[in-house]
């Protein structure tokens, strides 16, 4: 589809698509990710964009005049539309959840992999792969299982079983390599883009970032067009916090909404690359750190689209923040007991970064506030392993129980 162009994040060149066109060589992979940039005066002129109607709970593919792609395989219809819940909590009234655990492989990736699909069938291509926390992979590999195009999966040996026995089940080549993240994704690149396959990671593939800005369309749809104060969402590489101010960003060009949330991105205390580079100022210099965390989808030291992300929070007066292995465990058995919703341990950092702001006074109950809640925790459950009671009764026990 040729309904837009690309422009480089730090040079501002512009480029017409084409295959295999990933990055602004002059500026190199990290400094030169793409923007996908839409003719919004044209989209605003042909459509009559003030009486557009939405459907709350379509898919994804109802915003078709602000993606690179069409809708071409089985599971397109069923990716996105997910619920916007409201909870009352922390003291905050109608807090918004958007729980894109309920995606057809349970996580945000869907947003990202359906996109990467049908734009490689487009260009015609035979294989699909990507370097991955486990999400994305696990994403890919569901929902190109149907489709002619192999899949090849990178991912640490490390990832959880779920994620794991996901891609095992979808018939992906899997290729667990004993490294962090960022050593698998490095490898994976070079190896990929020499046999010419299509590339799913998203913070090197500027088509994914449009997927994954769905989520914040929807959120101003089923919230009837009224923008929260305040949208909280974790981050790793630093693709879906971008993707969420460029959702936001768009529905204000176009003349949809007059506002941008403040956007705060969570990152683990273990690996806050991202947080690091933003808190040191411009410019905005990528680095790579070491270190750990229970949150393995958003371990990432070597954050790629680390400069959108900064010059995108900076541009909504947002921020980051971060959060020991302890609160994030807190957060899933808080968020369930509140809710009943179970979230992986980087899907769950949202509610204990709000809990931090509201203790911080940063956040008070007069805001209106958005958590982004991006994977199940059935994908990962050994991490509350220790916190979740395995206790069992003897039938004996249980009838002196209820005596
Ligand atoms: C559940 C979940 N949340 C958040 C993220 C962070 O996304 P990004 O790496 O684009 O910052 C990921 C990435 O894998 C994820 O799987
Ligand atoms: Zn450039």
């Amino acid at each position: 589809m040729n309904n837009h162009i690309l422009k480089c994040i730090t040079c501002k060149k512009e480029f017409d698509p084409k295959p295999g066109l990933y990055y602004c060589e002059d500026c190199g992979q990290i400094m030169g990710t793409l923007e996908v940039i839409y003719d919004y005066e044209t989209i605003k002129e042909k459509s009559n964009i003030k009486d557009m109607k939405f459907d709350k709970k379509a898919s994804m593919y109802q915003f078709n005049f602000l993606l690179p792609t069409e809708s071409k395989c089985k599971f397109d219809e069923y990716v996105g539309g997910t619920p916007l819940y409201k909870f009352d909590f922390l003291g905050i009234k109608d807090v918004l959840l958007k729980y894109d655990g309920s995606n057809p492989s349970s996580s945000y990736k869907d947003r990202a992999s359906s996109i990467a699909i049908n734009r490689a069938l487009d260009e015609g291509n035979d294989t699909v792969f990507c370097a991955s926390t486990g999400n994305a992979a696990s994403s890919l590999a569901m929902l190109n299982a149907h489709t002619k195009m192999k899949t090849y999966i990178f991912v640490p040996a490390a990832i959880p079983d779920g994620k794991r026995a996901q891609l095992e089940i979808s018939g992906a080549e899997v290729m667990a390599v004993e490294g962090t993240y960022d050593e698998v994704y490095d490898l994976s690149l070079e190896l990929g883009l020499k046999k010419g396959w299509y590339c799913r990671s998203a913070a090197i593939n500027p088509y994914l970032l449009e997927g994954k800005k769905t989520g914040a369309f929807e959120i101003i749809i089923q919230n009837d067009f009224n923008i929260p104060d305040y949208v909280l969402i974790g981050v790793g590489d630093g693709t879906v916090i971008s993707s969420l101010y460029k959702g936001f960003w768009e529905f204000k060009e176009i003349g949809l909404t007059d506002k941008i949330p403040r956007i705060i991105g969570v990152q683990a205390e273990g690996i806050p690359a991202i947080k690091k580079v933003f808190d040191k100022g411009k410019p905005y210099t990528p680095i790579t750190i070491k270190g750990e965390t229970i949150a393995d989808s958003i371990s990432v030291g070597k954050p790629r689209d680390v400069i959108k992300a900064c010059t995108y929070i900076e541009a909504c007066n947002g921020y980051f923040i971060t959060l020991t292995d302890e609160e994030i465990l807190d957060a899933i058995i808080e968020l369930g007991k509140e809710t009943g919703l179970f979230a992986e341990p980087a899907g769950v950092v949202p509610y204990g970064g709000l809990k931090k702001l509201i203790y911080e006074e940063k956040i008070t109950e007069s805001d209106t506030v958005c958590l982004v809640i991006t994977g199940n925790g059935l994908k990962d459950v050994s991490a509350v392993e220790g916190l979740i009671s395995t206790e069992s009764l003897s039938i004996k026990d249980l009838e002196k129980r209820f005596e």
